[in-house]
C-alpha cells in the first residue's frame, strides 16, 4: 500500500524552523517524511534525524530520505534525548513534531485506528504493547470512563464504559465496528441522529491512551527543549484540544520571565526567560490548503525560539 501523506503547513514549517544549511535538526515524527525531505533538501553539511515509533513510517521515510543528509530511527520521541546521545550530537538547531496518526496509519485499515473500516481493534503506532482491544476488554467502569472523559471529552463517558463491560460479558469486544457499534448503542437516539460520528471521541481517546501521547509530548517536549542550542527552534502542530493546551502551557512558561505567584505585587524571583515565542497565536492552514487537505482543519502550529 503507498504511503500517501500530505504534509500540513509544511512552508510555515519551514519558515517558523529559519532552517541554517550547516544546522543540526531533528523531526520527532517522520511519518512518510513530508516535513523531513524539504527540510533535509535545504541542508549542506547541516544533518537531520528523524523519528517515528512506527517500523511502516520508518521504513517509507528511509527510503524517501535516500540521498539526503538524513538518518531515521525507530524511536519514540519521548526518548530523544537518548537517541541524540547514542548518535553523538549534543545540541539542536531546531525540532519540529507533527503530532498524531499519519493518513497512511489511518487508510491502513488493519491497523484498527478507523472507525470507519473493520479491522482489529489494534491503534499501536509502536506496532508493540497493549492494543485498544487489551484496554476495552480489561479496564474497569471507572478508569475507561476517565480516559474517555478526559482525552476524548465524551459526555457520555460513563453509558459508553457502561455498555462496554455490559458488551464484554457476553463476549470480547475485538474490531473496531463492533466497538463502534456498542458506542453508538450508549448513546441517547437524539444524540445518535445528530452526530454523524458518534464513536469518533471514543477512538480518539483509546488512541490516546494506547500510545500514552499526551505523557510522551509531556516527557518529549522537555526533552527536546532542553537538547536545543540557544536561538534554536522548536515547532510543534498540534490536532485536538488537549494536545494544544499542553504545547501552550509548556512554551507559555518557558517565555515568562517571572514564576512568582500572581497574587505577588512585585517579582521577587528574578526569572529569567528561556525562550521566546514566535507567534504569540497558533499558525493555522488557510485558503487552498484547507480546502484541499481535511487534516489541516484542526492543525495548530506554533514556534518558539530557545534563548
Ligand atoms: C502526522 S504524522 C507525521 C507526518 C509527517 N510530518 C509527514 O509529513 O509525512 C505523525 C507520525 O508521528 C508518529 N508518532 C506519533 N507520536 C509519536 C511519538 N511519541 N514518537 C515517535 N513517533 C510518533 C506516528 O507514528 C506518525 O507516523
Amino acid at each position: 500500500m503507498e504511503f500517501s501523506h500530505v504534509p500540513v503547513l509544511l512552508e510555515e514549517c519551514l519558515e517558523g524552523l529559519a532552517i541554517r544549511p550547516d544546522g543540526i535538526y531533528l523531526d520527532g515524527t517522520a511519518g512518510g517524511a513530508g516535513h523531513s525531505r524539504e527540510i533535509a533538501r535545504r541542508l549542506t553539511t547541516g544533518r537531520l534525524i528523524s523519528l517515528d515509533q512506527d517500523p511502516d513510517a520508518v521504513e517509507t521515510a528511509t527510503q524517501r530520505l535516500q540521498g539526503l543528509p538524513a538518518q531515521v530511527v525507530q524511536s519514540n520521541f519521548r526518548y530523544a534525548p537518548q537517541v541524540l546521545d547514542e548518535l553523538g550530537i549534543p545540541a539542536l538547531d531546531g525540532a519540529l513534531l507533527d503530532l498524531g496518526v499519519s493518513s497512511h496509519q489511518l487508510d491502513d485499515a488493519d491497523r484498527g485506528f478507523s472507525y470507519r473500516a473493520d479491522a482489529p481493534l489494534d491503534m499501536r503506532m509502536s506496532q508493540s504493547g497493549a492494543t485498544a482491544a487489551d484496554l476495552v476488554n480489561s479496564l474497569d467502569r471507572e478508569e475507561l470512563t476517565r480516559i474517555l472523559r478526559d482525552y476524548g471529552e465524551e459526555p457520555y463517558a460513563w453509558q459508553i464504559a457502561g455498555k462496554i463491560l455490559q458488551r464484554r460479558q457476553e463476549r470480547p469486544i475485538l474490531t473496531t465496528l463492533e466497538l463502534a457499534d456498542t458506542v453508538a448503542s450508549a448513546l441517547p437516539p437524539a444524540v445518535r441522529r445528530k452526530d454523524k460520528n458518534p464513536s469518533r471521541r471514543t477512538f480518539q481517546a483509546l488512541r490516546i491512551a494506547v500510545n500514552s501521547e499526551l505523557d510522551a509530548l509531556n516527557e518529549g517536549l522537555d526533552g527536546i527543549f532542553e537538547r536545543l542550542a540557544p536561538g534554536g527552534r522548536f515547532a510543534v502542530i498540534t490536532f485536538h484540544s488537549l494536545e494544544d493546551r499542553l504545547v501552550k502551557n509548556k512554551f507559555r512558561r518557558w517565555a515568562t520571565a517571572c514564576t512568582c505567584p500572581p497574587e505577588f505585587p512585585v517579582c521577587v524571583c528574578g526569572g529569567k526567560a528561556k525562550a521566546k515565542l514566535v507567534n504569540r497565536k497558533p499558525i493555522e492552514a488557510q485558503g487552498k490548503e484547507l480546502e484541499e487537505n481535511r487534516r489541516s482543519r484542526s492543525a495548530k502550529l506554533r514556534v518558539l525560539e530557545k534563548l
